[in-house]
């Protein structure tokens, strides 16, 4: 038996715990929200579908009662709020931070031995605050950043190549920011070729932009942040650990000296797999990805710099 179970029934959430059902990823999701009424609505509505969708799993809904989350194999938090058009991810850390870290320390009182993904915004602070917190050992705190901004970046990729995104293979790493994210463009490929092969410079740097502000796109044309891709991603990666498929997923991951990083959680491909992070995998990387990399350290290290002040950590 497989338990997930997913806090915040917000359009992330819940859309993520869709995908765990309609896949059956998992025997039982359990979904959670401080809103009064929410998480059982949106439970019941998906379980409606199960007849139509021809899925077993079981989803169920609950207010605040943490106690019904209990032995959960993985805990995907989304809890705080979305970003607003014009607003970037960062700008939401005074206020998401002190709600994840105590969604993070009643999480832990029932499933103790859980692996925990981190959805919240700013993602990588998000993650590092769950761990550093909590004090878990660094395999069982995940961020889900990378999974969604390298589905972007494959879109992209396809949109200018007009194939089959399921042919297309990239990486983004560094921050989940709009300034931050690095899409690899020079390591993606179509069917096994270079994609830098394929496409002209000045097209492969189109895609790099749309995929960096994929997330910022869709909040000016929904009104709020996405849901689908970023619901479907978390899934994705929910799935590597449940079913121990050891895929390679970009996530944030706590480096201990890999890429030359310490103290930090920020995106990195890593095998996935039940014990959650189980590799950390180290790319060769040129100077030029080497340097926006660090560019990248830089900003997430700074906003991480604000958990200190706001005095969560
Ligand atoms: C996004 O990129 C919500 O950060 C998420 O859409």
């Amino acid at each position: 038996m497989s338990k997930v179970t997913v806090v915040g029934a917000g359009n992330v959430g819940a859309t993520c715990a869709n995908v765990l059902a309609v896949n059956e990823v998992a025997n039982q999701v359990v979904l959670i929200d401080i809103k009064e009424g929410l998480a059982e609505g949106k439970a019941m509505d998906i379980m409606q579908t199960a007849q139509l969708m021809g899925f077993d799993t079981v989803v169920t809904g609950v207010t605040n009662d943490y106690s019904k989350t209990a032995d959960s194999d993985v805990v995907v938090i989304t809890s705080g709020l979305p970003r607003k058009p014009g607003m970037t991810r960062e700008e939401l850390i005074g206020v998401n931070a002190g709600i994840v870290k105590s969604v993070a320390e009643n999480v832990l009182k029932y499933s103790p031995n859980a692996i925990l993904v981190i959805v919240s915004n700013p993602m990588d602070p998000m993650a590092y605050l769950t761990l550093k917190s909590l004090g878990l050992p660094r395999n069982r705190v995940i961020g889900m950043g990378g999974a969604l901004d390298s589905s972007r970046f494959k879109y992209f990729l396809s949109q200018a190549l007009n194939c089959n995104a399921n042919e297309v293979e990239g990486l983004v790493i560094g921050g989940h920011g709009d300034t931050t994210m690095i899409p690899l463009t020079r390591l993606a490929t179509y069917k096994g070729i270079p994609v830098t092969q394929l496409l002209p410079a000045e097209k492969l740097e189109e895609v790099a932009q749309s995929t960096m502000v994929g997330g910022a796109t869709l909040t000016k044309l929904l009104g709020t942040s996405a849901w689908m891709a970023p619901g479907a991603a978390t899934s994705f990666l929910v799935e590597s650990i449940i079913k121990d498929q050891k895929k390679m997923v970009v996530c944030a991951a706590s480096l201990e000296g890999e890429y030359g990083m310490n103290d930090i959680m920020i995106g990195v491909p890593v095998i996935i797999g039940k014990n959650g992070i189980e590799r950390i995998v180290e790319l060769e990387l040129n100077a030029e990805e080497k340097a926006k990399l660090a560019a990248s350290e830089a900003a997430v290290r700074k906003t991480n710099g604000i958990l200190t002040e706001l005095g969560v950590l």
